[in-house]
């Protein structure tokens, strides 16, 4: 938001209702700026700056929230579904009023690192294919990553749909019946990894997520748990 706004839009941007809301509010003396109970919705407020109490409350104005969750198997990373439960939903109120939502997919049965957010430009440069921002993920395969599949991801990998992926990194943690890898992409098509592996003839039993960009996995937050962004954090992803 612009450094000077109206009253009722900053409240409202805020959650604190629809403008029409705001503007009883207002009108019934509940709100005060700077120390002055305001009767008019539309005085121009600079919302970093002024001191607004609404029912003796502060506001503490921000437009944008990041948020890191773990995401859990069974859920869907949309802000709706029709059928499941999202991810959105466990989220608490606090952070619902901001309308945030996950920037960029994982498969329903993938854990790991999400990105909660309101904030549409980020979002976009993120997830631009353009950009090529790298995931790294963490997988376990029904089958045997040798070390000659390094040299498979690093050259293309034809998907099922024809599609030549691009270069990618594999690290092998443990090559057995079952395998344990990392594997870092730049791009994002629809179950890639699982994709890759399967052109392989080897496939993914578990999928994680551990970092996007400079953005790693707080590995102390449990499936299902999540936490605001640090301001360091936020920082280094504007300026990947
Ligand atoms: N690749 C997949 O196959 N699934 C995901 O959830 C993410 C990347």
């Amino acid at each position: 938001m612009s450094k000077v706004a109206r009253l009722d839009k900053v409240l409202s941007n805020m959650g604190y209702g629809s403008r029409k809301q705001i503007k009883k509010i207002v009108k019934e003396g509940n709100v005060e700026v700077n120390g002055e109970v305001i009767l008019k919705n539309d005085l121009k407020v600079k919302p970093y700056e002024d001191e607004i109490y609404l029912n003796g409350e502060k506001v503490i104005y921000r437009e944008f929230i990041y948020i890191m969750m773990n995401k859990p198997k069974g859920l869907v990373s949309s802000t709706d579904d029709p059928r499941d439960s999202t991810v959105i939903n466990l989220l608490s109120d606090e952070y619902l009023i901001f309308k945030p939502f996950p920037a960029g997919r994982l498969d329903k049965d993938t854990e790991g690192l999400m990105l909660i957010t309101n904030d549409g430009k980020l979002s976009h440069e993120l997830l631009s294919p353009k950009r090529g921002v790298e995931k790294t993920y963490y997988v376990e395969v029904d089958g045997v990553v040798e070390e000659e599949h390094k040299e498979r991801f690093k050259n293309r990998i034809e998907l099922d749909d024809g599609y030549l992926t691009l270069p990618a990194k594999l690290d092998i943690m443990n090559s057995d019946v079952i395998s344990k890898a990392y594997l870092t992409i730049k791009e994002g098509k629809y179950h890639q990894v699982k994709r890759m592996f399967e052109a392989l003839s080897m496939k993914v039993i578990y999928l994680k997520r551990v970092s996007m960009g400079t953005l790693r996995l707080d590995e102390s937050l449990n499936t299902g748990e999540y936490r605001e962004l640090t301001k360091e954090e936020v920082f280094s992803l504007k300026n990947i």
